[in-house]
């Protein structure tokens, strides 16, 4: 269990739709918009709403769904300077970016923002993306290689003068990044979080990474993340925090609820579906052990695309509150929350949901009694 597990309050952030086509791949009627006016109102919602941080993802064609894309490090840059307190994390290949000047647009965005911007290194799944670039598409554990060497120039150029580093991918000589980040109480410099579930990602997220972002999971499938994230991390003298993604349909009763999850589903955009299902077995299908993201999801959880639905998100706000802090019983540290109509439902997970979660933190004998019988 991570040793934040159940001492801190649990931390919550959410996906900035930054792509189109919201969240889910499916017909139904979402007023979700990617653009950024609509953005914009969200993160300023998101932050009123109790929202620690928020998450931009990187894509760079239409694909899935997911006809347009606003760029993430400057979509992260735009909502940092319209907010106040949210921290948000730019989502990055390595692959697709010279980790020196990615530093360089980190530091300048952290002073921007008085100390909130973050990372997510994303290692990639779209092959089609990376040779429509016209850059090579690794095997699946080399690109783990790159991303880990990719992480620690990033740390290293962010903490040292003189920074000298000589890899397979990123080589640097004497490099001193002036300014560097803001050091702040919180954090020495920008937080680094990776996606990512094979073993090679937890193998990776235990040597350098801050934080561990998994794909939506019932509760075994959490235990058994944290045993082999926790275990790589101590092996290395660390800890690693650890995020959950899950897809949140809070309703007034769990009919309606499961009724939304039902109608979602139902009106899937099937082919879209099966295109990502294809990609995503392509690019996970080196790894043999079965660990990685989407090896064991159905089409269902699929038209959630980072699996959702697994994690359960679904019914009253108290059921849901319940089932959230159940998970932090486990040692999870931060919810990654993705909503079918954005600004209607983060305001009402700030007023329904999140005063229920902060009640059930603070009463300890509850907190166990709800940790008990659950699978
Ligand atoms: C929280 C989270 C966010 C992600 N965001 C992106 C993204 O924005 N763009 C992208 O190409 N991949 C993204 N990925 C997917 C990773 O690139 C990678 O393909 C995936 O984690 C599979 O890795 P695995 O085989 O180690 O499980 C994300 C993964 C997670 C867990």
């Amino acid at each position: 269990m991570s040793e934040n597990g159940t001492a801190e309050p649990l931390k919550f952030a959410y996906w900035v739709p930054n792509v189109s086509g919201g969240l889910v791949t499916s017909t139904i009627d979402q007023r979700t918009d990617w653009g950024f006016d609509y953005n914009k109102e969200l993160a300023i919602r998101a932050e009123r709403a109790g929202f620690d941080y928020a998450l931009t993802q990187v894509r760079y064609m239409a694909s899935y769904g997911a006809e347009y894309q606003h760029e993430s490090s400057s979509f992260s840059l735009a909502l940092l300077l319209v907010t106040e307190r949210l921290k948000v994390i730019a989502a990055v290949h390595p692959g697709l970016w010279h980790p020196g000047v990615l530093a360089k647009l980190g530091a300048t965005a952290d002073h921007l923002s008085g100390g909130r911007f973050a990372v997510n290194v994303v290692s990639g799944w779209f092959k089609g993306e990376f040779t429509a670039l016209g850059e090579p598409w690794l095997e699946h554990d080399e690109r783990y290689r790159r991303s880990e060497e990719f992480i620690r120039a990033l740390r290293g150029i962010w903490t040292q003068d003189d920074f000298t580093f000589a890899g397979d991918f990123y080589r640097f000589r004497n490099f001193s990044l002036k300014p560097k980040p803001l050091n702040t109480a919180e954090r020495p410099h920008p937080e680094i979080f990776q996606g990512g579930n094979s073993t090679a990602a937890r193998r990776m997220a235990g040597r350098v990474s801050d934080w561990y972002f998994s794909n939506g999971k019932d509760f075994n499938g959490v235990v058994e993340q944290l045993a082999d994230v926790n275990a790589a991390a101590q092996a290395n003298g660390r800890t690693v925090r650890f995020g959950l993604n899950g897809f949140v349909i809070a309703r007034d009763t769990e009919a309606e609820a499961r009724e939304t999850l039902r109608e979602i589903i139902a009106k899937a955009d099937r082919p879209a579906v099966r295109g990502f299902r294809d990609a995503v077995t392509q690019a996970g299908a080196s790894t043999s052990d079965s660990k990685g993201m989407w090896a064991g999801s159905s089409f269902d959880d699929l038209v959630q695309y980072n699996d959702g639905f697994r994690t359960r998100l679904i019914g009253t706000p108290e059921q849901v509150a319940r089932r959230i802090v159940a998970y932090k019983r486990l040692g999870v540290d931060l919810l990654l929350l993705g909503f079918l109509h954005y600004h209607e439902e983060i305001d009402y997970f700030g007023r329904h949901v999140l005063p229920f979660i902060r009640e059930l933190e603070a009463d300890r004998s509850e907190l166990a009694h709800i940790g008990a019988g659950h699978s």
